[in-house]
């Protein structure tokens, strides 16, 4: 795949969308293929990630077809409805998708095989494993907990109650999509909430949902067992994970006006716009409304001096992804922008806290980090740049970079384009036709 030179610019402009939210679209998918009828979902993100779990759910059994309008119908078979696939299903580089498919089929009758490439295949899994085995179930995988993963779904489950040992709505959601076909309560403890997409659209599609408070900031979510899911058209949101970018771009190349349409901004997810607003952005919400569901809006950004802040570690679960792009836009400002309660970033598709402090120094930044920690010196000025960055097959990393080099003093590369297509298909056409300069060169 491409190396890719995103190349200093003097000003963004203009409307966009971006693609819809990777974490919406994946439940839209699994919750459907459980639905009893059909569901039509428009805007849905069809990034890789995505789309292997469109073929997952095809290989358990649902009818999932799009369109020539663009909107995905979705046929689903019934909560325990869902059939062994007859080989080995490869989620590719979606640890969103392979978390959530493991809950799901953990309670139905059936094993499956799970695989995916090289950066989900070093990604910790026992995390979901140890919930789920409580639910009766059986899991075979490499050393270490890691895919290949093969799922022995449990026959007779029972329900769980399951207090997380950490903030992730990935391994909640597995447990809560393991309790949709267990007989009883299921439920999940967070001491600290987040993203609560699984909780809405189980709702949405008539389950009996219960969030209760659960002290200092914490949840206990109850799911009552073998529902009747009813499908329910739904509206994808845009994704704020993906609009991170060019916002970002926008913030820190001076001259820039851009306003990203109908960005997705539930309250769990929308812990960026606070920071930067911190940081003294000129960000605004235009046209705020609710869509599918979900609140959203219209987010106007214009270029303009930054200052370093302080990003407290309980913000970490509503911004969690977008922390590599953050650090870019610190390294922009004037000051010194410390994040802290930042452990997860090192397991997600790359180690994500070493990769930005490697990527800043390269592009002459001063950083420092550790375990869970990390402060990025800003000067006020536009950084050197000028580094070729290595993105070891994740798109948050790749993307950052690019953002970066449309503000540095010299051009910022990356080695492969590759991952991008995850999440955000068409990024680099959609940033230049903001005005950006980001160009395919030799590796
Ligand atoms: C996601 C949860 C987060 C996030 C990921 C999407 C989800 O992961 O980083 O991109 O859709 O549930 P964790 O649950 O591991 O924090």
């Amino acid at each position: 795949m491409p190396a890719l030179r995103a190349n200093p610019v003097s000003g963004l402009k203009g409307h966009v969308r971006v693609p819809g939210d990777k974490s919406v679209s994946h439940r839209s998918l699994m919750l459907s293929a459980l639905a009893i009828g059909e569901t039509r979902i428009t805007g849905l993100l069809e990034g890789e990630d995505v789309l292997a779990t469109a073929a997952a759910m095809r290989a358990m059994g649902a009818d999932v077809v799009k369109g020539e309008d663009g909107i995905w119908t979705v046929a689903g078979v019934g909560v325990g409805g869902l059939a062994e696939p007859t080989s080995a299903i490869d989620m590719g580089n979606a640890g969103t998708g392979v978390r959530l498919l493991m809950g799901l089929v953990a309670t139905h009758p059936i094993t499956c095989t799970f695989t995916g490439d090289a950066s989900l295949s070093r990604r910790p899994m026992e995390r979901v494993m140890g919930p789920l085995r409580r639910f009766g179930t059986a899991f075979t995988s490499r050393e270490g907990g890691l895919l290949p993963i093969t799922v022995n779904g449990a026959a007779d489950p029972v329900p769980v109650r399951a207090e997380m040992s950490v903030p992730s709505a990935q391994v909640k959601s597995a447990v809560l999509l393991a309790g949709l076909n267990t007989p009883g309560q299921t439920v999940v403890i967070e001491k600290e909430a987040t993203r609560d997409h699984t909780e809405n659209m189980l709702r949405h599609f008539g389950a009996d949902v219960v969030t209760a408070p659960w002290p200092a900031g914490g949840v206990e979510i109850t799911l009552t067992g073998q529902p009747v899911l009813t499908a329910n058209d739904i509206q994808v949101p845009a994704d704020i994970s993906s609009a991170a970018f060019p916002i970002v771009a926008a913030l820190i190349t001076p001259g820039s006006d851009v306003t990203i349409e109908a960005v997705g901004l539930n309250p769990l997810r929308a812990g960026l716009i606070e920071t930067l607003k911190e940081m003294g952005a000129d960000l605004t919400i235009e046209n705020a409304r609710i869509e599918g569901g979900e609140p959203v809006g219209d987010i106007r950004v214009k270029a303009g001096p930054l200052k370093g802040i302080d990003v407290p570690p309980e913000r970490a679960p509503s911004m969690i992804d977008e922390y590599p792009v953050l650090s870019v836009c610190a390294s922009f400002a004037e000051g010194t922008t410390r994040m802290t309660g930042l452990a997860e970033l090192r397991v997600k598709e790359s180690d994500r806290l070493a990769a930005m402090v490697d990527g800043l120094t390269a592009c002459g930044v001063t950083v420092r980090a550790g375990e869970d920690w990390m402060e990025v010196d800003g000067t006020g000025q536009k950084p050197k740049g000028g580094a070729m960055i290595e993105v070891d097959l994740d798109h948050r990393i790749a993307m950052s970079f690019l953002v970066m080099g449309c503000a540095t003093q010299n051009a910022v590369a990356i080695d492969d384009a590759q991952a991008i297509a995850t999440s955000f298909p068409g990024f680099a056409g959609l940033m230049n036709g903001l005005g950006a300069g980001i160009e395919e060169v030799d590796a």
